[in-house]
């Protein structure tokens, strides 16, 4: 087989800044993190595009590269970061207070997390009720807000002098919406900008104010935000690349990993039902019915499309889904996800599986944060625009082109996201196959 020619992509040459919507618990950790091991203090552990190999051509040419050896993505010495928020605490103070980090890891770059303040956020409370912030923009209208964020964004781009630049929602959790009038057309959203229409939530803001200054956005919450005709078509457009949903970390990760488990073997499943308990400030915003609602819907659509219960009714007709979350301040970051899975087996037997995920939340999505920044990157320099299917593997709610349902299935994610890279740089899909090592052809 010949392989076909890979795609023109310019080179990560210089600096990338990443611009972090958000500077909790998520966000800290994750920049603590590179500088960490930047400083040879840590090691990158979770990170795909850092710890993961990739295997090209068949299992006899013994070719098995680092990811970040294959790809031209950014090298972690060239990131740069900034980020809004609120809450006017700099990085060290953020991560202090998120307390996921001990002091032997966060002592060492104290000075490097100080010098990382917060710019004045475009945050409305009624969006994130169990917020309260100081250090916020102000404006006659949602538009006035958004260009702000656009003269943040080249502020920054000046002030650092980096050459390319992602943004990241890694903010609270907004309250859910759905997607109306105001959302169908460019025209539409910027004439809802300028209405205060509380269809346009502040994320949307940022995500609008990146896409106008050319820079990709990726949506690590629940909420709506890029999900919209409006912002996708603008994306498409302007040829920049968007995702989300909702970073893909602890009880859902080992959904879609269980899931696909029951369905290849063909058992059936009755009930799933979820609970978690966390104490940190993500914890304390979900525990408000209204951002709990946009967790919820993006938490409980994944069996649903992996299970196919159209296809398979007798065997997924009938599943009694439920996900609760309750903040229970002593454990901080240090989530419980329980899951109490009542499966059947051969002529209708019933069985049980218990998984009790003792997680760290923040040491979960901060891998994640890193290889979406570097993946979103590649993709811009790729010429690739729109939504980036092959980033699903990180989102628990993926977004798809309309009409697509969303692929759930981790190890699927994980081989789409592993044969678009040998896409983009000319070599062969590996089909899984194999027939040649057994048939002379
Ligand atoms: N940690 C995980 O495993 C995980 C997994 C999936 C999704 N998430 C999502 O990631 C997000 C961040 O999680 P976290 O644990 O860091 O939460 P956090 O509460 O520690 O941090 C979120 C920060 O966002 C800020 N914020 C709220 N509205 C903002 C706005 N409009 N502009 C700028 N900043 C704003 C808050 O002040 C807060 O400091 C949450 O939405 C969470 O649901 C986290």
């Amino acid at each position: 087989m010949v392989a076909q020619a890979g795609r023109d992509i310019a080179p990560a040459k210089g600096t990338l800044g990443v611009m972090l919507v958000g500077l909790g618990a998520v966000s800290t950790t994750f920049i603590a993190g590179v500088e960490s091991v930047r400083r040879g203090a840590a090691l990158p552990i979770g990170s795909l595009s850092q710890m993961g190999t990739i295997r090209l051509g068949k299992r006899t040419e013994k070719r098995s590269p680092k990811i970040k050896d294959f790809v031209p993505i950014a090298d972690l010495q060239d990131l740069v970061f900034v980020a809004w928020d609120p809450i006017p605490d700099d990085a060290y103070g953020a991560a202090k207070k998120a307390g996921v980090l001990d002091p032997h890891h966060l002592e060492p770059i104290a000075d490097f997390l100080k010098a990382i303040k917060p710019l004045p956020a475009a945050f409305d409370r009624s969006y994130v009720k169990r917020l309260t912030g100081t250090n916020v923009k102000s404006g006659k209208t949602k538009r006035d807000l958004a260009e702000q964020l656009r003269q943040d964004i080249r502020d920054f781009r000046k002030r650092s002098g980096v050459d390319r630049v992602v943004m990241i929602w890694a903010a609270s959790t907004e309250v859910f919406l759905t997607a109306g009038p105001a959302h169908q057309s460019l025209q539409a959203f910027e004439k809802a900008m300028e209405q205060n229409d509380p269809a346009i939530a502040p994320s949307m803001l940022y995500a609008y104010a990146a896409l106008m200054e050319n820079v990709p956005f990726a949506n690590g919450a629940p909420n709506l935000t890029v999900d919209v005709p409006a912002l996708v078509g603008l994306a498409d457009q302007r040829g920049l690349p968007i995702g989300g949903k909702d970073f893909k970390t602890g009880q859902t990760m080992m959904k879609t990993v269980l899931a696909p488990a029951f369905k290849a073997r063909m058992l059936g499943l009755s009930g799933w039902y979820s609970t978690n308990i966390l104490g940190n400030r993500d914890g304390e915003v979900l525990d408000d019915p209204e951002s709990f609602k946009t967790k919820e819907e993006s938490k409980l659509g994944v069996l649903e499309y992996i299970l196919q219960p159209d296809q398979y009714p007798e065997l997924y007709g009938n599943v009694f889904h439920k996900v609760r979350i309750n903040y229970y301040p002593p454990r901080g970051d240090n989530k419980e996800g329980w899951d109490n899975i009542d499966i059947f087996g051969w002529m209708g037997y019933p069985m049980q599986i218990k998984v009790d995920f003792l997680c760290r939340d923040s040491i979960l999505a901060a891998p994640i944060v890193l290889d979406l920044a570097l993946f979103f990157d590649l993709a811009q320099r790729a010429g690739l625009s729109g939504i980036q299917e092959w980033l699903s593997f990180y989102f628990k709610s993926p977004q798809t082109a309309p009409g697509l349902y969303p692929e759930h299935d981790l190890f699927i994610q994980h081989i789409k996201l592993k044969n678009t890279l040998r896409w983009l740089m000319g070599e062969d899909q590996i089909t899984h196959l194999g027939i040649e090592y057994y048939e002379k052809v």
